[in-house]
């Protein structure tokens, strides 16, 4: 049957370009959302735009994956033709030549749209436009951070995961340090068509430079950490490869203190963010200074804190 009418459509351009470039078909475009949210009560309203320069329209058909399930023949009585669509139904009431308005959509017709529209006789002149649209089954629960400690000492390597519930398709994460963007993992391709639900997981390694490093090699402002946060990666993520870490090295903030976050997105119509951690640095033990911690543990302690320092920044310097 398509097959028939691709032909048909091809015979019609060869009497068309015969014909001496007469148009009567033209600026089709097709506007389609990126993503909708499946479900009772979310609609995807899909236009298709078109300038018969004054012929008339024979038909206007819609297809989802070459199979048609919508058509408009203003000739026919009514002329209006619905074709069942799994999983989704046409709101007839607000679909015309111009519009279809699909309701209570299933993941499982995510993918291309086609717009057909052919001009009346004697040319039928048709042509057709293609765009793609995902139904979005989002996450349960907001994304989980897990770090490995909330407090750190400068040369640290804190290390965070960000794990996200299945959803179609799968998030993407985004990490976030004090409010900065910092990372972006990518965890769904558009050839990832089997409409399975995945979960998507991150896993960050914040380096926290010691001061000595800034010093020599990076212009820092104490009023503002933009700087560094200005590094923007995009990461693909296998789906076997569990090993891929975003890397991210930051100045110890002035403060002392700052907050990471993850958040889910799918295109622009779900995003959510974790609980943020907020990471402290250790603070220099005051005991010498005030006297206040003279329990006598703490002493040997230091002692033991030092030399371990001591040794680490004689390997560093090896
Ligand atoms: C239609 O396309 C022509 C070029 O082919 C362009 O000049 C014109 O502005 C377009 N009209 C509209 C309404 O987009
Ligand atoms: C992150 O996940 C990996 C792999 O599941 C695990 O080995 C590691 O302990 C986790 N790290 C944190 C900070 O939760
Ligand atoms: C994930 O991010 C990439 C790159 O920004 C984008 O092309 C893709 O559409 C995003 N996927 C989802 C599900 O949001």
């Amino acid at each position: 049957m398509i097959k028939m009418k691709r032909i048909c459509h091809l015979i019609f351009r060869l009497l068309f370009l015969l014909d001496g470039g007469v148009w009567s078909l033209r600026n089709l475009s097709i506007s389609v959302p990126r993503a909708v949210l499946s479900g009772e009560g979310q609609a995807a309203v899909l236009r298709c735009s078109y300038d018969l320069e004054g012929a008339a329209l024979y038909s206007i058909r819609w297809y989802r994956a070459e199979t048609e399930f919508y058509r408009y023949v203003p000739r026919e009585m009514p002329p209006t033709m619905v074709f069942p669509l799994p999983g989704a139904s046409v709101d007839l009431a607000q679909s015309d030549h111009q519009q279809v308005r699909i309701v209570n959509l299933n993941r499982r017709l995510s993918g291309d749209y086609q717009c057909e529209v052919s001009a009346d006789a004697p040319l039928f002149h048709t042509d057709i436009r293609s765009a793609p649209l995902t139904v979005v089954d989002p996450p349960f629960r907001a994304p989980r951070l897990s770090v490995t400690q909330r407090n750190y000492a400068r040369g640290d390597v804190i290390k965070a995961n960000c794990s996200v519930d299945e959803s179609y398709p799968a998030s993407n994460i985004t990490w976030i340090l004090d409010d900065h963007k910092i990372a972006e993992t990518m965890s769904w391709r558009t050839s990832d068509l089997d409409f399975k639900e995945r979960g998507a997981f991150s896993h960050l390694e914040l380096t926290i430079l010691e001061t000595g490093h800034y010093k020599v090699g990076l212009t820092y402002t104490s009023a503002s950490l933009n700087r560094i946060y200005q590094d923007h990666y995009v990461y693909g993520r296998e789906e076997t490869d569990d090993l891929n870490v975003v890397r991210y090295t930051m100045v110890p903030p002035e403060s002392g203190q700052f907050s990471l976050g993850c958040v889910a997105t799918i295109f622009d119509i779900y995003a959510r963010q974790s609980e943020a951690a907020y990471i402290k640095e250790d603070t220099p033990h005051p005991a010498s200074v005030t006297g206040e911690d003279s329990s006598g543990v703490v002493p040997s302690f230091s002692i033991t804190l030092t030399s371990i320092c001591v040794a680490s920044v004689l390997l560093h310097a090896l």
